[in-house]
């Protein structure tokens, strides 16, 4: 056991400790085997579990339970087991309890494979050359290299950040934009409302990932997908509200967008009856662009427990004003 996590141990020993999961049950399992031999002295419950509720100190969870303050009186931390926070209504949890999103090596490694599968497949024009195959059609298409191709990811947190890194490396031309501009090294950077426009219209190919929040709710809109190149393309790895997709069909028909790889829907599952299924420009897939992986995230999880005794800041800390 490491220094830190001995002290997380000092600290919690005190007082029994439980800490409480609540999401999918198969990931459950492994968290609760990393947990029995990095933190022994907090005790891992898989929802609804054994514990008292009144043992229980730290609550994972992609849904929260109803009448969290009530039912866990000495909770001091709630961990949202994905990226997003969008799910928890802060509103229903008492004001002072720290809400801490996961931020953690392995979310970020799936979304780089996925956005950089979904990037490839589009420039190299793929979702063209399956449909050619179905209907054996031997027709080469002119081949442009990355070097040639614009690149635009929306959302410059973690995961924009580490998907810029391979782009970049792969030799595209590399856009950002974010609420507040950055300054990232090799792309060129955009911020506030204002600019979203002129970034826009550099994207051949953009990525959406974005956080949900009032602000990006149905951003994602006819005169947004306007200010794109014509015939760009978009991968979809935000949140489904964000995305109109009557709008997102539309210039899909009229030629305004030729591709869309879209991982995450409004709802979720996907009703079979819903367009998006059958269009033949869509690529779906049922929001598994990335996941949190237990192995890593244990330590960015124990970490943040021992930060949060010692008074140091948690990483992925929300700013519950801001949404994320
Ligand atoms: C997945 O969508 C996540 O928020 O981690």
């Amino acid at each position: 056991m490491n220094r830190a996590l001995e002290e997380t141990a000092d600290l919690t020993a005190a007082q029994p400790s439980t800490f409480l999961y609540k999401a999918d049950p198969l990931r459950g399992q492994r968290w609760a085997e990393l947990f029995s031999v990095r933190a022994p002295d907090i005790a891992f419950h898989v929802w609804p579990g054994h514990a008292d509720p009144k043992s229980v100190r730290y609550l994972a969870v992609w849904e929260p339970p109803a009448r969290i303050a009530q039912t866990f009186p000495n909770l001091e931390i709630l961990f949202s087991i994905a990226a997003g926070v969008d799910q928890i209504d802060f509103d229903a949890l008492p004001p002072d309890l720290p809400v801490v999103r996961m931020i953690e090596p392995g979310i970020a490694a799936g979304m780089v494979e996925y956005v950089l599968w979904a990037v490839l497949s589009l420039h190299r024009d793929m979702p063209a050359y399956r449909r050619f195959q179905s209907e054996c059609l031997w027709k080469p298409l002119p081949l442009k290299l990355a070097a040639a191709r614009r690149v635009g990811v929306l959302g410059l947190g973690e995961l924009g950040r580490a998907v810029l890194r391979q782009l970049s490396t792969l030799g595209f031309q590399t856009f950002g934009w974010s609420r507040s501009a950055r300054n990232i090294a090799g792309t060129t950077c955009y911020g506030a409302q204002e600019q979203l426009p002129a970034f826009l219209a550099n994207c051949d190919i953009l990525i959406c990932l974005l956080p949900l929040t009032a602000q990006t709710q149905g951003l994602l809109n006819k005169s947004f997908l306007n200010h794109l190149p014509r015939g760009a393309s978009l991968v979809h790895v935000g949140r489904g509200q964000q995305l109109v997709s009557g709008d997102l069909l539309s210039a899909l028909d009229s030629g305004q967008l030729s591709e869309a790889v879209i991982d995450v829907t409004q709802p979720e599952p996907l009703p079979a009856s819903d367009p998006l299924w059958t269009h033949p420009r869509v690529t779906l897939t049922p929001h598994i662009a990335s996941m949190t992986q237990p192995d890593s995230a244990v330590d960015v999880v124990l970490e943040n427990i021992r930060r949060f005794h010692a008074g140091e800041p948690m990483t992925g800390l929300v700013n519950k004003a801001r949404g994320y």
